[in-house]
């Protein structure tokens, strides 16, 4: 694919569910719960909500404007606005470098819903004496992430999947996956909340999930509810931008924004209305479990949930943990894309040598951090493993600093009208607020993002 013949989404609706395809993932299923349980529920979850309104919305604008109105990748998107001026195209390598941190230590939790996925078809989750350890899943899964060899393969298996779906090109390759695939998701997520809230532990959880424990807030909560909504909604890193450089003149940006937003914050609650009753329907499981919560709740729920009902119980859970890893997919393709799109029209390498390039850094970190939780668990960096740390630096640092200098650059060096054109599609669609979103990108999400970087660092202490 040359320059001047970049690849397109076809429809409008492909676009979306292209965007949406790489918001919905592993960030929504097994992140968020996972961040909510630790860090409170409900409250984390209202400045979750606060965090994707007020700098998530408006940093995933300025990423559709600024990919779509320079149609490259993200760095040289920055140095073709804003040529010699400060050094804004650093943004870019800052995105590309963490999108393969991303890329690695994600790509190892795909693994393990590839393992879940084959375990289903082997209906190995219902031959497992629950009745008496109730922890069973929770044992399996422990010993599971420790072996050396299995989940490595499932990784590596998973690392060539995004690799093919790269390596066939845009329209057709992320496009018509994106299409079948959200849709059944969404369907099946409702079916199983559905039936989540008719178990025992259905009060505790919504009690969890909606009722805010406003003395449970401090710092540390406040920076990972707006890490979260970075990681969630796929910004901070240009990605984003290097899919808007693939769409059309007449695509509605903030229509898109919205529609993507509200998506990925959907199915992200529906996922929470999964997990906590199952995590209070298991004597002895707690939501502050960690990276495991997800992995041991949903086994769990199946269990409870189709005990009677053998074929149900078989067939759920293979399509759950089948489009789970569908879900993976179609967001690991998005950050491969970015960096690939970086390599290929920044670099000048061949579309085929950056694909190879960046699918054998990938496996070289994911590996190792798929190992880092194993038998590498003695080797930590700040008393984290490679995959925590890794998960850490990007989540909630490196993506709300991307954030960050994307506003700065919207709001302060981006030429109005560029911003008025692409927001109306050059004046054919009328926007209303504009001085709101120029207020938002120029003041209120630069500032609110720095100032909980500047609490975090306890260099302010409002908590
Ligand atoms: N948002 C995706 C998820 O929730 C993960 C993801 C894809 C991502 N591309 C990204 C995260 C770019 C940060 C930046 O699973």
């Amino acid at each position: 694919m040359e320059k001047n013949n970049r690849g397109k989404f076809a429809s409008k609706i492909g676009v979306i569910l292209a965007s949406a395809g790489s918001a919905v993932g592993l960030g929504n299923i097994w992140r968020f719960p996972t961040e909510a349980g630790e860090n409170g529920g409900a409250a984390f979850i209202l400045i979750y909500i606060c965090c994707i309104v007020l700098f998530g919305l408006p940093v995933m604008i300025a990423e559709f404007m600024i990919g779509r109105h320079t149609h490259a990748d993200a760095s040289t998107a920055f140095k073709k606005l804003a040529p010699g001026k400060l050094q804004w195209h650093w943004i870019g390598p800052l995105g590309v470098v963490a999108g393969m941190m991303i890329f690695s230590f994600y790509s190892v939790v795909a693994g393990w819903t590839l393992n879940y996925t084959i375990q289903a078809g082997l209906n190995s989750f219902n031959q497992m004496d629950s009745t008496g350890s109730q922890n069973v899943f929770g044992d399996y899964f422990n010993r599971f992430i420790a072996d050396p060899i299995w989940p490595t393969i499932c990784l590596v298996v998973f690392i060539l999947l995004t690799h093919y779906v790269v390596a066939k090109g845009i329209e057709k390759g992320i496009e018509h996956f994106s299409k079948i695939m959200m849709p059944t998701l969404f369907v099946l997520l409702l079916v199983l909340a559905g039936f989540a809230l008719t178990t025992e532990g259905a009060s505790e959880g919504l009690a969890f999930l909606f009722q805010p424990d406003f003395s449970k807030i401090n710092s540390g909560v406040i920076l990972s509810a707006m890490g979260q909504a970075f990681f969630s909604l796929s910004i901070g890193l240009g990605c984003l931008c290097t899919y808007a450089s693939y769409f059309r003149p007449n695509v509605n940006l903030t229509k898109t924004a919205v529609s993507v937003a509200g998506i990925d914050t959907f199915v992200a609650i529906i996922s929470g209305l999964i997990i906590f009753p199952a995590v209070f329907s298991v004597p002895g499981m707690e939501p502050t479990e960690g990276p495991s919560l997800v992995f041991v709740a949903l086994p769990n729920i199946f269990r409870i949930v189709f005990a009677d009902y053998p074929i149900i119980a078989y067939i759920l859970p293979l399509l759950f943990y089948f489009l789970l890893v569908l879900a993976s997919l179609t967001s690991t393709i998005s950050m491969h894309e970015l960096v690939t799109a970086y390599l290929h029209e920044r670099h000048h390498l061949s579309r085929r040598k950056a694909t190879y390039i960046v699918t054998a850094v990938c496996l070289f970190f994911g590996i190792l951090c798929s190992l880092s939780l194993g038998i590498g668990r003695e080797y930590t960096i700040g008393g984290m493993s490679l995959f925590d740390l890794f998960d850490y630096l990007t989540a909630k640092w490196m993506l709300p600093l991307g954030g960050l200098f994307i506003a700065l650059f919207t709001g302060w060096q981006l030429d109005r009208k560029v911003i008025w054109e692409e927001l109306t599609n050059k004046g054919k669609l009328s926007f209303y607020g504009f001085k709101i979103f120029m207020f938002l990108m120029k003041f209120v999400a630069p500032a609110g993002i720095l100032l909980i970087f500047l609490d975090q660092l306890n260099v302010l202490s409002f908590s």
